[in-house]
């Protein structure tokens, strides 16, 4: 068993622009082989927090080891990002070059052989579902391919750790879907992946701990269920009807009622007299039940719970 430190380090990180302080003292690690979340509404600080973790930006306080290197030392730092994969946030690749040349540009960079990025180039275009178009400009792409091209690059000489800010923010659920896939390969052959994202399934889908920054605080780190646990109490009941028809002063279970397109969201302590009670009431009003779940509390109940449901 060889022993592995944390592929990540960071310790009471403090960044300004001019005098506004974007990141206030953040502290983290992040094991070898993890997949971590960075979540946290618009302006927060993730991607600055990101800037500072891959060696772009330099913090005004505290310190960043990148798989061991301190990230200060510009030695060290060439040596963390020579094993490190990036996708920046609204990465762009070059337009006037092909896939397979910016893929081959990427390689260059990273110092790999012709032949070795020939070889790679050809397996990560197929995985992307960008083969037929490797010869074709980039200015043709959409911005799926575009994104897809983006993350290929990022892993074109087979990094062992990989920063990847809001990786399927905008992309169909094929796009993203495929991303996805992808990143849980890698996390399967050992890789670790630092992760931000907006979307609340995928990170509950992928994390195996979630860090939640706001107003460059650092305000939970944990893994998705255990933050789940934070907001317990708040399961509710979600029901649709036909005819939709819906009184609400039928519930004295419910705690809260939300309207959600077709459907009726019940926040309840206790779900077996909510759905009893729903029963009933569609049982009197003659109403066909289309669907009724229980659900627990998602990653979004603890996210607002935590963020507030204001934005930064
Ligand atoms: N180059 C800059 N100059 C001045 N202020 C900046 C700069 N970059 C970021 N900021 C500010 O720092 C704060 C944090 O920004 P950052 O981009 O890190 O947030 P984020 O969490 O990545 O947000 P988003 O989810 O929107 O990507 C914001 O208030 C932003 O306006
Ligand atoms: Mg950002």
């Amino acid at each position: 068993m060889v022993w592995r430190m944390n592929a990540i380090e960071a310790s009471g990180l403090v960044k300004y622009y001019g005098s506004f302080q974007a990141v206030k003292g953040v502290s983290f690690s992040v094991k070898s082989g993890e997949v971590f979340g960075f979540l946290g509404p618009n302006g927060a600080g993730k991607t600055t927090t990101i800037r500072m973790l891959t060696g772009v930006l330099k913090p005004d306080s505290g310190e960043v080891r990148v798989l061991g290197y301190d990230m200060l030392n510009e030695r060290e730092k060439i040596k963390a990002r020579e094993k490190t994969g990036i996708v920046p946030e609204m990465a762009n690749p070059y337009v006037d070059l092909t896939a397979m040349q910016n893929l081959g540009l990427m390689g260059e960079l990273y110092g790999m052989s012709k032949a070795e990025i020939e070889k790679r180039s050809l397996e990560l275009l197929k995985t992307f579902d960008l083969y037929e178009k490797r010869n074709v400009k980039v200015r043709g792409f959409s911005k799926g391919m575009r994104q897809r091209l983006i993350i290929a690059m990022a892993m074109i000489a087979d990094p062992e750790l990989y920063f990847l800010d809001e990786p399927t923010s905008g992309l169909d659920v094929i796009s993203a879907r495929l991303i996805k896939d992808v990143i849980r390969e890698e996390k399967k052959a050992g890789k670790t992946i630092f992760l931000t994202t907006h979307n609340m399934d995928d990170a509950n889908e992928l994390c195996e701990r979630i860090g939640i920054i706001r107003k460059g605080k650092l305000i939970a780190i944990d893994t998705p269920e255990k933050l789940k646990q934070l907001v317990e109490g708040r399961v509710s009941v979600e029901v649709s009807f036909e005819p939709m028809k819906f009184d609400p002063s039928v519930l004295s279970s419910a705690l809260k009622i939300e309207r959600m397109g077709d459907k009726v969201r019940i926040y309840t302590t206790d779900p077996d007299a909510t759905v009893k009670e729903l029963v009933r009431y569609a049982e009197r009003e003659n109403l066909r039940i289309v669907s009724l779940r229980t659900l627990s509390p998602s990653l979004e109940d603890v996210f607002m719970e935590l963020v507030g449901g204001r934005n930064d």
